[in-house]
């Protein structure tokens, strides 16, 4: 089965081509990074206007990629919430009109739980699909390659962090999940603070590799051991509080690789921005960790899938890779780029409900905040 995925639900404009759930054959992400970092943050309004632009071409060059046309797709998974309304509706009446001209099947997916569907796409599989679906694709490498339902899965991403068990494809519970700001906008803000750019995530990262993990100590927010909800918003405010005492104290930055000219350079402070980023990411992935941990235990289920745009941090997957591996949890992390939005997360998801007989009618409307 062929299925188009199209995700527009925040920023992105994507789709991709994905055969029986697993085979990639095509995925394109048109990003807009550009026109909203002036902006320190996404400004809805030309997020979905520049999404009216974008949707034809992207979707075009998704077909093209996987060299079929629309005649060969036998049907579409479109993200119907959560996100930003504009940019919902852009992707999800797209998907709406090509399926009522061509009499096809659709369905819509929720987007956080579309994440850990990456988990099931085969890496690589682009380069082996070469035609309508009919071709030579590599045969799927059998597991642990892939979960086995129920796995706990940790989805990290700007909009979102929540822990969820997931008893099947359409069948999940939350455990928990942030009760303020998610992982991924904390590392937006705090590169916000440091003049770093937007979105944050990935130049924070880079900048830690060179940093020391112990410069400075960053209270662990669990709120309490007995949950396994978050909170993020403490930890950017002591960012914050840690960048004003330093400033009333030292002289001068330090620290490389940043490009750093930001209003802390204009404060004269004697901070090193590498410490600083390793040590802010430390304490974020020391929570996401320790919980993810605790919900496998608390659930007596041994494997683990974390996923989003924050799964694409460095420090996160070593060490939920070596945390997991102490505890006996067999962990799953798709490659970067499945990580972040992308219509192939959408398409393996959209390929098992349509199995399970699940379809979308034309008055099928967006959900911003969809759980
Ligand atoms: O899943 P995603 O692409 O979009 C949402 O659904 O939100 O996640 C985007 C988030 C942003 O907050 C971005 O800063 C963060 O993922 N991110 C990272 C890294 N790469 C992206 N955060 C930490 N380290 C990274 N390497
Ligand atoms: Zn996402």
């Amino acid at each position: 089965m062929l299925i188009l995925g199209i995700e527009s639900s925040c920023d992105d404009m994507a789709a991709a081509v994905v055969k029986d759930g697993r085979y990639i054959l095509s995925n394109v992400v048109s990003s807009q990074d550009e026109i909203h970092k002036k902006y320190g943050g996404i400004v809805p309004e030309l997020a979905s206007r520049r999404h009216l632009e974008t949707v034809i071409p992207v979707v075009e060059e998704a077909l093209n990629q996987a060299k079929v046309t629309l005649d060969d797709i036998d049907a579409i998974g479109v993200t119907q919430g959560p996100g930003l309304v504009g940019s919902i509706l852009v992707g999800l009446s797209f998907a709406k009109a090509i399926c009522y001209v061509k009499d096809m099947s659709f369905v819509g997916v929720n987007h956080i739980t579309a994440h850990p569907m990456a988990v099931f796409l085969e890496a690589g599989s682009r380069e082996q699909g070469t035609g309508n679906g009919n071709d030579n694709i590599r045969p799927p490498i059998p597991d642990p390659q892939y979960p086995i339902f129920p796995f706990i899965a940790l989805v990290v991403s700007g909009g979102h962090t929540t822990l969820f068990k997931f008893k099947d494809f359409d069948n999940y519970e939350i455990l928990g999940q942030t009760r303020d700001d998610a992982a991924g906008e904390a590392f937006d803000k705090v590169a916000k603070l440091l003049g770093l750019g937007y979105p944050g995530g990935a130049v924070i990262d880079r900048l830690a590799k060179s940093g020391n993990v112990s410069a400075i100590e960053f209270t662990r927010p669990y709120i309490s051991k007995d949950t396994l909800d978050f909170s993020f918003s403490g930890i950017k405010t002591a960012v914050l509080n840690y960048l004003k005492e330093t400033e009333s104290h030292g002289s001068g930055v330090s620290g490389q690789g940043s490009g750093f000219k930001s209003k802390i350079e204009n404060r004269k402070s004697k901070i090193n921005i590498n410490d600083l980023a390793a040590s802010f990411q430390e304490a974020i992935v020391d929570v996401l960790t320790d919980k993810a941990v605790s919900a496998c235990k608390a659930n007596n289920i041994d494997s683990l899938v974390v996923s989003g745009g924050v799964a694409c941090n460095s420090r996160l997957r070593e060490k939920m890779r070596i945390k997991s591996k102490d505890n006996s949890i067999k962990i799953f992390i798709p490659e970067p780029g499945l990580c972040s939005d992308n219509g192939a997360m959408i398409a393996a998801a959209a390929y098992h409900f349509l199995k399970n007989g699940i379809r979308g009618g034309l008055d099928m409307n967006a959900i911003p905040n969809m759980e």
